[in-house]
């Protein structure tokens, strides 16, 4: 894994990717409007990657791309891997390890996710306080490669106080309402049954999605302060369910793309 890790870096340094300071992950449906705020960008295709898998869904772009946000050098993957896809855990959160070793300092994340907090509404905004992991896997199953990061990494505070702190300050200056709570991590593809539903809830989440942990597992390894920011894109109340729509719920994270990106794009000015 190092010297994939290593050929990686070297081929991305290769095409002009110098040292960059912020890491991005943008999720489904999400990361266009983002883009547009990155100036002299270097777009490389995950395909041409060395080591890096495949993208295989239409709607994951499969792009990382370098450029300047208000001043700062950012390395934004635009698309993301998931368990569901095949893909080992070590395989999805790769990309982590190599922004790493480029010299990211911060790791800002985002996804699409099911709500279930019924004081809440799709197309809000969630911070992520703390996760729990339902995915039957960790990325660090394994030999641990005592450089990257310890064995047993703590994970009394898996999302940085700091970025969540100025998150939510950036949040109330500009009027977007940023609820704060727990995510669940499925395995998916699938999404759930109303028992599912009903049973995430009752053990303490807020809201499911099927990414992100793998990616904040492996940051704590590697000792990097991220953050993720959940769109809610549908209602998942376990009493009146509706059949879920995936057109739907990619469009109301399109929609809810500007205040995401307005979060991000001034956190990335404040840090
Ligand atoms: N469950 C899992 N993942 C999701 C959901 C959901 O309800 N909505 C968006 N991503």
């Amino acid at each position: 894994m190092i010297q994939q890790i290593r050929e990686s870096v070297e081929y991305l340094k290769s095409k002009g990717v110098d040292r960059p300071e912020i890491g991005v992950i943008q999720g489904t449906g999400l990361g266009s409007v983002f883009i547009q705020h990155i100036k002299h960008s270097i777009i490389i295709n995950y395909n041409d990657i060395p080591h890096f898998p495949d993208s295989t869904l239409g709607f994951h772009k499969g792009k990382l791309i370098y450029g300047e946000v208000g001043g700062k050098k950012v390395l934004t993957m635009q698309g993301r891997f998931h368990y569901y896809e095949g893909y080992s855990m070590q395989k999805i959160t790769m990309p982590i390890r190599v922004m790493k070793a480029l010299g990211i300092k911060y790791l800002l994340i985002s996804n699409a996710a099911g709500n279930m907090n019924l004081s809440w509404k799709k197309g809000e905004l969630m911070l992520i306080d703390d996760h729990i992991n339902l995915q039957p896997d960790s990325p660090l199953r394994g030999i641990n490669h005592d450089e990257l990061g310890p064995r047993f990494p703590d994970m009394s505070q898996p999302y940085s106080q700091l970025l969540n702190e100025k998150l939510k300050v950036i949040a109330a200056e500009k009027s977007i309402k940023l609820n704060v709570g727990v995510y669940a991590c499925v395995t998916g593809p699938n999404l759930e049954t109303r028992a599912e539903y009903r049973y995430i809830r009752r053990i303490g989440a807020d809201v499911v999605g099927m990414s992100t942990v793998p990616e904040v597992v492996v940051a704590n390894h590697a000792g990097l302060p991220c953050c993720a920011i959940s769109v809610l894109t549908d209602d998942c109340d376990p009493d009146n369910l509706q059949p879920a729509n995936i057109a739907e719920i990619i469009e109301v994270a399109s929609k809810a793309e500007n205040k995401l990106t307005e979060l991000y794009v001034e956190l990335i000015h404040s840090i």
